[in-house]
């Protein structure tokens, strides 16, 4: 098969992960795209590193049944307790969210005061403030959990006064420590930028790592010599463990746009 032809694998926990895909869609629309997303399993914000790792490498065996040329891990959950693991068990190219979303923040960052916010499991790996530090550890690093944005923003209420109000219990104590760099650090939370910035004022700067995990696969691919030549139609297709009505209906507020056929599977 011709590399440049060989789709781009993206997995994430469910149905968030599409964030990812709107950006690779965006930046490198040549690019084919087999996504999975283990909407039986979701949510793996609330379990453990062994099971999080578990159902990773299961993931990344789907995908590579496409001959995938490098898989993205949408899911900072995912990204934050099982990239070693999967990288010390497949030859692919394997890149995760954490990496980009902490050196965007190092660059943004003028006070060197960074929130970070996520999924339990996301904050409890202290993966985000570890990469910072990797890269300039004289900045502090302000984490937070926020378990119920992900279903605030599944429901589709991204705006309204129930959402300003858990916004404003979970980033209060972030504003009071005068941070002036949020990182998003879950694949839900860019639909929710607007109540974010009504919280915590127009001038703290959000990350969002999709756009910067985006980045990162071009410089992979090109590093390989896989980019696509666009001389191919893209194709999109989309797998899901569950079934697919609930991910067609919202998926497009993910995405940008409508979901085209959603295909259920098991992941083993
Ligand atoms: N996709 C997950 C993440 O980015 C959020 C949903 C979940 O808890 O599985 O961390």
């Amino acid at each position: 098969m011709n590399g440049t032809r060989q789709p781009i694998g993206v997995f994430d926990s469910g149905i968030g992960g599409l964030t990812v895909v709107k950006a690779l869609v965006e930046e490198l629309p040549s690019e084919s795209i087999v996504y999975f997303g283990d909407t039986a399993r979701v949510p793996y914000g609330t379990k453990s590193k062994s099971t999080i790792v578990k159902f990773s490498l299961e993931n990344v065996e789907f995908l590579l049944r496409f001959g995938v040329k490098c898989i993205v891990i949408a899911c900072n959950t995912s990204s934050s307790w099982a990239l070693p693991t999967l990288r010390k068990y497949f030859k692919v190219p394997i890149i995760g969210v954490i990496r980009p979303g902490a050196l965007a923040a190092v660059r943004a960052t003028r006070n060197k005061r960074v929130g970070v916010i996520g999924t339990t499991a996301t904050i409890r790996s202290g993966a985000y403030e570890t990469a910072i530090h990797r890269v300039d550890p004289r900045i502090k690093v302000f984490s937070q959990h926020c378990p119920l944005f992900v279903p605030l923003v599944e429901e589709g209420w991204l705006n309204g006064s129930v959402c300003l109000e858990v916004a404003e219990r979970y980033l209060h104590p972030l504003k009071r420590e005068r941070i002036d760099t949020l990182i998003l650090g879950c694949t839900h939370y860019p639909l929710i930028s607007s109540t974010i910035h009504k919280v915590l004022g127009p001038e703290v700067v959000l990350v969002d790592s999709a756009q910067q995990t985006v980045t990162e696969v071009r410089g992979v691919l090109m590093g390989t010599d896989a980019l696509s030549n666009g001389n191919t139609r893209p194709r999109y297709r989309f797998f899901v463990t569950d079934e697919p009505s609930h991910f067609n209906r919202i998926g497009h507020r993910f995405l940008g746009q409508v979901v085209g056929s959603v295909e259920r599977v098991n992941p083993v």
